[in-house]
């Protein structure tokens, strides 16, 4: 199969993090038959610096001609530090979800043997985790009316859903959760809120089509509190957008870092695939970043280029790293390895020339990855 990507690196570690992914989907391409045509396009802080907008026209144009986004990160500490700024990075993001109608971004969230030291929680909370999080990604509070009284007082940020927008994602998340354990729970603020009751409305008639599957409703506060006492107890979760990005980031630890979740954002048209870690600025550069967000983003694309086998082995190859404790300094503050090694071990495993005995100090000094 061939495909065309659009690559976006963005910014922070979004390059070196990206160019793993890449190497990875080229062992790929060369072990299955396929061809992954990237095309290089900017977004974020990046593309302000270099055009002074956070979405060129000519991003937008080469997204709508791709088959998928592999996206690497947004954001930079001199814009969050300016509420004033007129431009930022994060507008980019937003308008290109928009613009692509991107309605249903898609974080699953798994637990890894090798990291449960690293989760907050208890390994007994641990064992069996297994999340995903549908959150409606183009309406909301996001995208509502925003407004500033003239003496600089009063703000206000309008929260507004329509049926339709409600019915498509939650047919996404009643489809996903027929091929797992057919559990959906809408997260939502139905004692207070008037779109949460509508969203509730919706979501109950449409459960009607789904005989099979056990739906909840949980207010936000009480999932907040959920996800951290029994994240077990939930399978799929649908919310709205605001309350989609609060609770994406707190199951996200659940994992153990940040840097190993991945997510898709998808719609009518191009899909959107990045690692949920932001662009982590410090780090930027220095190679000591995970790739495997990012790799499990471009796991996810596969997926969804029908890829299932490539998608797995993908998955199989970060399995293997992290059982064999080749991670990075996230994961193992003393005993690590670069993100270009990280990413070529993947790669190698998926090339299947992973030997039985691996020289872990030619590694560490990021010499060849194979004795
Ligand atoms: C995310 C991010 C974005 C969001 C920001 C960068 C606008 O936090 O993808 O979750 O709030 O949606
Ligand atoms: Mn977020």
């Amino acid at each position: 199969m061939k495909k065309k990507v659009a690559v976006i690196y963005g910014d922070g570690i979004g390059p070196e993090v990206t160019k793993q992914s890449m190497k990875v989907l080229d062992a790929i391409a060369q072990r299955f038959g396929h061809e992954f045509e990237y095309e290089f396009c900017l977004m974020g802080a990046d593309a302000i610096d270099k055009t002074g907008s956070p979405l060129p026209d000519e991003t937008l144009e080469v997204v709508l001609n791709s088959d998928a986004i592999l996206f690497g990160a947004i954001g930079h500490p001199k814009y969050d530090n300016d509420p004033s700024a007129k431009v930022r990075p994060e507008q980019g993001l937003l308008k290109l979800r928009k613009s692509l109608q991107l309605f249903a971004n898609i974080r699953p969230v798994t637990t890894y043997q090798a990291l449960h030291h690293l989760s907050p929680l208890k390994p007994k909370n641990l064992e069996g985790v297994d999340v995903v999080i549908y959150r409606e990604l183009t309406g909301g509070i996001y995208f509502g009316k925003k407004e500033l009284s003239e003496d600089g007082n009063t703000a206000m940020d309008d929260c507004t859903y329509h049926r339709h927008e409600i019915e498509r994602i939650a047919k996404l998340a009643f489809e996903q959760s027929m091929q797992r354990q057919k559990r959906l729970t809408l997260v939502d603020k139905a004692n207070v809120l008037e779109t949460s009751r509508l969203w509730r409305a919706v979501v109950r008639e449409m459960a009607a089509n789904y005989p099979e599957v056990a739906v909840d409703y949980m207010f936000v506060d009480n999932a907040a509190m959920q996800m951290i006492v029994n994240p077990k107890q939930f399978d799929v979760i649908l919310t709205e957008n605001m309350f989609g990005d609060i609770i994406s980031d707190e199951a996200s630890v659940i994992t153990g870092s940040l840097g190993m979740l991945p997510s898709a954002s998808v719609g009518t048209g191009t899909a959107m695939f990045e690692p949920i870690h932001g662009s982590y600025p410090q780090a930027a550069g220095k190679d000591i970043a995970n790739p495997l967000g990012s790799i499990l983003s471009a796991a996810m694309m596969l997926d969804y280029f029908n890829m299932f086998e490539e998608a797995k082995l993908v998955r199989a190859a970060v399995e293997w790293t992290l059982e064999n404790g080749f991670v990075t300094k996230d994961i193992d503050p003393v005993n690590n390895y670069t993100t270009t090694t990280i990413g070529d071990l993947v790669k190698d495993f998926v090339e299947n020339k992973i030997p039985s005995a691996i020289n872990k100090s030619n590694l560490s000094l990021s010499k060849s990855t194979i004795i």
